[in-house]
């Protein structure tokens, strides 16, 4: 799965075995997806529980066996994610967090909830659960940060309302860590069931998707005709009887046309009409019936695949859960916090001594600049100073984060945190870009003691040495600077410039001893 397909996720709950028209109302449509996309399917167990909790003897029976059609239809847990949504527990933390900023005319606005409220007898639905309904399916949608939500038109309104949870999260805590999701409406043709009303497990009028051969043949044989060609002499209407509507969903342009003809000029009879519906079902459902047969042969290994799909289901809600707590200041990590109870120079020093991460050196250089860079920010820096990047921005790489200047509280920007290249004989090496910022950082990293040293320069300190060597340099080149420490003293190189030479109209300053910038050693004053 590469990482420049755009997501999908959808769900169902688990009320048993699939129907065709389910199949053809969104899993037709997913198993078409799962290649172009990366896809995650799962089966929302929580959320049969907002209807069924008092009694919740069917769930686990009735996931399996919506998971058995899922695989049955052709997911291939291959090409895409596969899971229970219980075995997801991050689906539920997300879930609270957006409890605690969804208002609740949102929710009680919500269509379906109303009319859930009313329509289903025998349950008392006047609970928390059941109106956070659609907050946990946001919770769902928003936790792999999807782009597109393939569901039916009932949907809608939750998507909407997932949408409005994105932004709500994305500017109150200034943050782009959700997309906001688009419905992707499965068309669904008029799928009658076997008494001519729509299919539906309610009205018990279903042709199940794994039934087999032989059932679906005497489903459709025995269905309604609407009505049409009581008399079978009687010319009807294909487009009034549920039978015609089977035909145009399932047989191919000839079998359609054939008995169209048939039917309006009365020269075919309905048992036949039927029996030739009922094998063009048939067709779809034989190998989804042999397919399930096989999984439920190997019920161990199937439930093995859903576990193993919950755990890639949990590393990847990780990382966006991971973004969600720190937004919100709810992450695991100690952080900036530290430095506001270290107080005493004494220990504010201990925190330069980096021998517990001495395994940071053998890093690549990009990840090691971000870890020392995040290590100085919460560590080093006194806690009042605040460096912040740009409203909590998620960066496409490393390098991208690296290159984005902090900005200070009172609005100088800092230009990115630099790390010496290494250390060598003559001091630390840096490459520094040609923008102009107010203050430079420069980390040195001393590996014999695994001590950080910063040196925290305003322009002034540099100005004039570095326009000079600015103008030597091509444009969008780095200027390479060295920082020496000699004893107590350190210096800053520009060993592009040469000494007493005319740069432009200007002559180099830059005497042997380099710039003095020993007073700006572990000196916070210029972020101030
Ligand atoms: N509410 C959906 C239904 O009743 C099931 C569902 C739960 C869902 N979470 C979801 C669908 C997330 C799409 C995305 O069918
Ligand atoms: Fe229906 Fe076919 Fe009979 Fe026409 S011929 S009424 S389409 S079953």
């Amino acid at each position: 799965m590469s990482d420049s397909k755009k997501r999908v996720l959808s769900g169902m709950r688990p009320t048993g075995k699939l129907h065709l028209g389910n199949y053809m109302g969104a899993l037709y449509n997913w198993v078409r997806l799962q290649r172009e996309y990366e896809c995650y399917f799962f089966i929302a167990d929580w959320h049969a529980l907002t209807t069924d909790y008092a009694d919740t003897s069917q769930v686990k029976k009735n996931t399996l066996d919506v998971a058995l059609d899922f695989l049955a239809a052709g997911l291939d847990p291959e090409e895409c994610t596969i899971f229970v949504q219980s075995h997801v527990p991050q689906h539920a933390e997300l879930h609270l967090y957006f409890s605690m900023m969804t208002p609740l005319g949102w929710l009680e606005r919500v269509p379906t909830y109303k009319e859930q409220l009313e329509n289903i007898k025998g349950k008392d639905l006047t609970t928390y659960g059941f109106l956070g309904y659609p907050v946990l399916q946001s919770a769902d949608i928003l936790i792999y940060q999807a782009h597109f939500v393939p569901v039916g038109q009932d949907q809608v309104t939750h998507v909407e309302l997932t949408r409005e949870v994105a932004r709500r999260f994305n500017s109150m805590y200034k943050t782009e860590v959700f997309p906001e999701p688009e419905a992707l409406l499965t068309p669904t043709p008029k799928l009658p069931g076997i008494d001519g009303r729509k299919m539906s497990k309610s009205y018990n009028n279903t042709i199940g998707l794994t039934d087999p051969p032989a059932i679906v043949a005497s489903k459709v044989h025995n269905m309604s005709t609407n009505g049409q060609r009581i008399r079978q002499s009687d010319p009807g209407d294909p487009d009034l009887c549920p039978v015609g509507d089977l035909h145009k969903i399932f047989s191919s342009e000839e079998v359609i046309a054939e008995t169209q003809k048939g039917c309006r000029t009365a020269t075919i009879r309905c048992e036949f009409c039927k029996i030739d519906a009922g094998r063009s079902v048939a067709a779809v459902t034989e190998p989804i019936y042999a397919r399930r047969q096989q999984y439920e042969s190997q019920i161990d290994e199937t439930w093995d695949l859903l576990l193993a799909g919950g755990r890639k289901a949990q590393a990847r809600s990780e990382e966006t859960m991971a973004q969600v707590r720190a937004a919100m200041n709810i992450s695991h990590d100690l952080g900036a916090l530290r430095r506001h109870f270290v107080h005493s120079e004494e220990s504010r020093n201990a925190l330069r001594d980096l021998s517990r991460h001495s395994d940071w050196w053998t890093l690549p250089s990009d990840q090691r600049s971000k870890l020392l860079r995040d290590y100085w920010r919460n560590n080093l820096v006194p806690y009042d100073i605040s460096l912040s990047q740009e409203s909590n921005r998620i960066f496409p790489t490393i390098e991208k984060e690296l290159e984005e200047p902090f900005i200070t509280n009172r609005k100088k920007r800092v230009g990115p945190l630099l790390l010496a290249e290494g250390e060598y004989p003559d001091g630390w090496h840096f490459r520094l870009p040609t923008k102009s910022y107010e203050v430079w950082v420069l980390l040195c990293w001393e590996k014999k003691k695994y001590l950080l040293h910063d040196l925290i320069l305003p322009q002034k300190v540099y100005s004039q040495a570095f326009a000079q060597a600015k103008a030597m340099v091509k444009q969008g080149d780095t200027i390479h600077v060295i920082v020496r420490q000699r004893l107590e003293k350190w210096s800053l190189h520009f060993p592009n410039l040469q000494l007493g030479q005319p740069v432009g109209d200007a002559i180099v300053v830059q005497s042997d001893d380099g710039l003095d910038v020993t007073e700006f050693l572990h000196n916070y004053q210029p972020l101030q």
